[in-house]
């Protein structure tokens, strides 16, 4: 996992200034944590936040948020505090497999990055949160990587061209591999000028059946898959179909026990 702070904290570097903004993709994180955890304040733990905008619209709904990020990514973050109640938004410079916090959070949740690592650094993740920093019946809410859509991609390459005006200041290449042995997206970039700076995000998919297998064991328990719009249970027959096509990440909804 020794590729994590200079992958997010490069290409940060690279299109921070263009990507460093709240979106629609942050209010819709609102609603799903609204949706799966009830409007009440809630005490929210936010995992890899990067830039810290999703973390900024919970706590500008009135939730107490604290956010961890490992990358220079976290820089960015004092860009969103305006509007943000004093106190209501904590932002930490750490790991979260090191950090220190207490067990005092209604949700955990970790929007676009659960799977790096191997399968035993996901456990020792999925435990923590469960044994360390959610309340008993917490919810954990877990973006996760479709292996469906990102085999699908294997192979794809994409020449990114430089638009300063709109923040983008690097011409860029990428390439997705994935390997269908240990089920990870590789995704590759590099500037056009330098290729031998290309660095990679290695990426563990699971399907939501093997998902809930991971669970066993680390005292959380899958209670649906929220794919697209919709929210399902995971044994629900048949199952949400645009998993095959559609969305390359899906939402698992956690309880813990
Ligand atoms: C794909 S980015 C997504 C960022 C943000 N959640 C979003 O959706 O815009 C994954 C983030 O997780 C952070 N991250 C990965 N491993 C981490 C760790 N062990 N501790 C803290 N942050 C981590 C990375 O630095 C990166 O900013």
């Amino acid at each position: 996992m020794d590729w994590v702070a200079e992958f997010y904290s490069t290409t940060g570097g690279w299109w921070g200034r263009a990507e460093a903004e709240i979106t629609e993709r942050d209010h819709r994180r609102l609603r799903l944590l609204h949706e799966h955890a009830g409007e009440r304040p809630l005490r929210v733990l936010e995992l890899g936040s990067g830039y810290g905008t999703t973390a900024a619209v919970m706590a500008r709904a009135g939730h107490a948020v604290t956010a961890v990020e490992v990358s220079d990514r976290v820089e960015f973050a004092g860009r969103f505090t305006r509007d943000v109640e004093p106190g209501a938004l904590t932002v930490v410079r750490a790991d979260f497999y090191e950090v220190d916090l207490p067990r005092d959070f209604d949700v955990v949740c970790y929007w676009n990055g659960f799977g790096v690592g191997c399968d035993a650094d996901q456990r020792r993740l999925l435990t923590r949160i469960a044994g360390e920093w959610l309340r008993p019946g917490g919810t954990a809410l877990i973006d996760v990587f479709n292996p469906f859509v990102w085999a699908r991609w294997d192979g794809d390459e994409e020449h990114r061209l430089p638009d300063p005006a709109a923040g983008y200041d690097h011409e860029l290449r990428e390439r997705i591999r994935f390997d269908p042995v240990t089920c990870t997206a590789i995704d590759t970039w590099w500037p056009v000028a330098d290729p031998e700076r290309a660095i990679s995000q290695v990426l563990r998919c699971y399907s939501p059946a093997d998902l809930a297998l991971l669970l066993t064991g680390t005292g959380l328990a899958l209670a649906k898959i929220h794919v697209g719009e919709h929210a399902f249970a995971p044994a629900a027959r048949p199952g949400p179909r645009d998993l095959l096509h559609d969305h390359h990440e899906y939402l698992a909804v956690c309880r813990s026990s």
